[in-house]
């Protein structure tokens, strides 16, 4: 079972803190996301005293990696902590600089930064692009020469290490898209010393997401010092290693190391180097900090199983059909103790539109809420209108207060953002 301590039953019934689920459900109607405030703040704070205690001679940053949830209130919820921002477009810097997230915190990742991302960026004076390879650091030089300003950069350095984590996440192989290979790195920063208007600055690596173990970070980390050695042989200024993402989540029963254990790996590893060290997590800041609440619209009985039809479907959570991710699934009102065996699905027109097979719940009807758990991170964000079904609302709480952070669009809205040309 998850361990998601802010979405308790008491006498049967689900909270979210201290707000009754269906209480919200009957202001807002279903499928809402619900996101826990303090458990957010409580995850942050966590990170923050791992790092802070464990690399006491280190400047450490959180950026939190906004692709895991975007919305305002997650950030600014983070940004008045003092977090910083990892992001991947100019949309995410936007977010961040919204909610208030300043921009010498931000981090700027991923494979296609275009002209105009890379001109914002330089704009706003983020801290850092983490670049990932030799024309994306021409492209650079070239804007900033045109802007009369200095690039900060590191490059995000694909070390050929297995993440033992689902495919469809694993970024730090050779085979993967991301990240200049660690063999060519010694050339790769070479050329960016002699480009004009870059300034290196750091080293970046990040391998996967949802990691359980410790030992891939511990061998990544290995080789991004020995990289790190080499580069400063080569007369290079190394003052910042950004460590990548986070810790995985229990969707189930996974064992998970604590953070104060993965900033211990950090510190072995990297602390004599004397840099700054940032991190980037999203998952274990967010994931068991939400749940996605939903109705039963139906209890069928097929030829040899019952499915649960519920009002939520593949395009608020694709987790389960991308990448057969387990997520916990639990009656909101559990009076009823009997259990039954069900198929849990959608209502979407695709048969991959199932959050689980044989699935022990509470006996349900029609009616009933179900929370699908440890919704937080990379659920929201990749909804979609597929089936033209408006997006989940998203709802935050704390302590005895919520409120809806993410309305749920109108039909009107979603159907005249499209245009008929005038000749058709
Ligand atoms: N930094 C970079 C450069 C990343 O690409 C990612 C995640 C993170 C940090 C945050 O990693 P985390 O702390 O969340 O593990 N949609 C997938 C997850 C994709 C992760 C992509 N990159 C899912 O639902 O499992």
């Amino acid at each position: 079972m998850t361990t998601q301590k802010h979405f308790p039953h008491i006498n049967d019934k689900m909270f979210a803190e201290n707000v009754a689920l269906s209480n919200i459900a009957r202001q807002v109607g279903t499928p809402f996301y619900c996101y826990s405030n303090t458990a957010i703040c409580q995850n942050y704070k966590d990170y923050q005293q791992a790092f802070s205690a464990t690399l006491v001679d280190q400047e450490t940053l959180i950026c939190y990696a906004v692709k895991a949830n975007g919305n305002q209130a997650v950030l600014s919820t983070l940004a008045k902590l003092g977090s910083g921002a990892d992001v991947v477009s100019e949309g995410e810097i936007r977010r961040a600089r919204t909610a208030g997230i300043p921009a010498n915190k931000i981090v700027y990742s991923g494979v296609a930064k275009i002209e105009s991302e890379i001109e914002y960026a330089l704009s706003e004076g983020i801290f850092q692009f983490n670049v990932e390879s030799e024309p994306e650091l021409e492209l650079i030089s070239q804007v900033a020469t045109r802007l009369k300003t200095v690039a900060a950069i590191a490059f995000r350095i694909n070390p050929d290490v297995c993440a033992n984590t689902h495919a469809k996440i694993s970024t730090g192989k050779s085979e993967n898209k991301f990240g200049v290979p660690i063999s060519k790195a010694r050339l790769a920063y070479n050329r960016a010393a002699s480009l004009p208007n870059i300034k290196v600055q750091g080293v970046d690596v990040h391998i996967g997401s949802q990691l359980t173990q410790l030992a891939p970070f511990e061998e990544a980390y290995k080789r991004i010092a020995l990289l790190v050695s080499d580069l400063r042989e080569d007369g290079h200024d190394i003052s910042v290693v950004d460590i990548g993402g986070g810790l995985g989540i229990t969707y189930s029963d996974e064992h998970i190391p604590s953070k104060q254990e993965y900033a211990t790996i950090a510190k072995a590893q990297l602390g004599h180097l004397n840099c700054k060290i940032i991190i980037e997590p999203g998952r274990s800041l967010l994931g068991n900090a939400g749940v996605l609440v939903s109705s039963v619209v139906f209890v069928k009985t097929g030829e040899e199983r019952q499915f649960l039809i519920l009002d939520v479907g593949m395009n608020d959570l694709i987790r389960p059909s991308m990448y057969e991710a387990h997520h916990d699934i639990l009656a909101v009102d559990k009076t009823n103790t009997e259990l039954k065996t069900y198929d849990v699905v959608g209502p979407v027109c695709e048969t991959g539109d199932t959050f689980a097979k044989a699935r022990q719940v509470n006996e349900s009807k029609s009616g009933d809420l179900i929370a699908i758990m440890s919704c937080g991170a990379y659920g929201a964000v990749m909804a979609s209108t597929y089936n033209t079904r408006m997006l989940a609302p998203e709802v935050m709480v704390k302590e005895n207060d919520f409120a809806v952070v993410r309305q749920r669009p109108t039909y009107e809205e979603v159907i005249n953002a499209d245009s008929v040309p005038n000749w058709i």
